[in-house]
């Protein structure tokens, strides 16, 4: 039995699909707060809770022994979610985590405190660090297609971003297989991209030119704390503007885990490229 948290989103959905496709459907249990836009796979069951209130987990842990939790960083407890998870006889927690707790660990107290509360849970762990993914694009989805312009800072700055289906297809890896336990591994994509780059691999992906638009760091400022949380904005914007070289470097988590490259940001482009058109 595999529960996943996250379960709608960028990673969530893809890891679930993946489960399904390999023939785990039926074991799949999917969390969200909301219940699913899209339809789920067939066989795989829908739970609403909230990461933010423990207890709401309960009915999707019911059934979980000798199962697997694939947890987000979601809520302020994640020692009451464990708990639960082992007493609901849940083997096997993966975190998802960001790469940020390794190099800004000021910036980055929240997932770290996950991180810790997972290696103490008494479960078999693994934590995925996760580099920028490749779907923070999609904030470019509207004004792609509204004007065929994608505003960001620091046009010219490269990081190695990960395609959130590599993110996914890990994460069953380690649910599913073993030799992972006790590992932290960070994740990015193949090569450095830039936002400029990005923002033409789209224009490529969709068949027509789109504009880039460099902001200033405050008018990125700005936009981001309108849906995000402060630190985390502040931390976003320094890997953004001034990564430090473990930031910019290429892992080989993905290929080693998967035996294969990670997907270079025009996969990720081409496969999205509906939501810009
Ligand atoms: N974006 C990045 O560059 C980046 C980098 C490193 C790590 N990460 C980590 O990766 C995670 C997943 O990224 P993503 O792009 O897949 O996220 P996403 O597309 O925003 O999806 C988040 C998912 O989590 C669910 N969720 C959110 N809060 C919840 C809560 N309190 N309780 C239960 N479910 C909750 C959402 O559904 P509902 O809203 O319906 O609950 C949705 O299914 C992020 O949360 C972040 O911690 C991201």
């Amino acid at each position: 039995m595999f529960v996943i948290t996250g379960a709608t989103g960028n990673v969530g959905s893809e890891l679930v699909r993946i489960l399904a496709a390999e023939g785990a459907g039926e074991r799949a249990t999917a969390v969200s707060r909301r219940a699913p836009e899209a339809a789920l796979p067939e066989g795989v069951r829908h739970h609403r809770a909230d990461l933010a209130e423990p207890q709401s987990l309960r009915p999707a842990l019911a059934g979980a022994t000798g199962g697997a939790l694939f947890l987000l960083v979601a809520g302020e407890d994640p020692r009451a979610v464990l708990d639960l998870a082992a007493e609901a006889g849940v083997r096997r927690v993966v975190l998802l985590s960001s790469q940020g707790v390794g190099t800004r660990p000021e910036q980055y107290a929240h997932p770290a405190a996950f991180e810790e509360a997972v290696r103490r849970s008494g479960l078999e762990w693994t934590v995925l660090r996760s580099g920028g993914l490749d779907s923070n694009a999609f904030a470019w989805a509207e004004s792609i297609r509204t004007h065929r312009t994608a505003a960001a800072p620091f046009g010219d700055v490269g990081l190695p971003t990960v395609d959130p289906a590599d993110v996914a297809e890990v994460a069953a890896a380690v649910l599913r297989g073993s030799g992972h336990a006790g590992r932290t591994y960070e994740l990015t994509g193949p090569a450095l991209v830039t936002p400029r780059e990005r923002a033409a691999a789209i224009a490529g992906a969709i068949g027509e030119p789109v504009r880039f638009v460099e902001q200033s760091p405050e008018e990125a400022r700005a936009q981001m704390l309108t849906f995000m949380p402060e630190p985390a904005v502040e931390g976003t914007l320094s890997i953004l503007g001034t990564p430090i070289a473990a930031e910019r470097a290429v892992s080989p988590a993905v290929e080693q885990i998967l035996g294969r490259p990670p997907h270079p940001f025009t996969t990720w482009a081409t496969r999205m490229a509906p939501a810009f058109r």
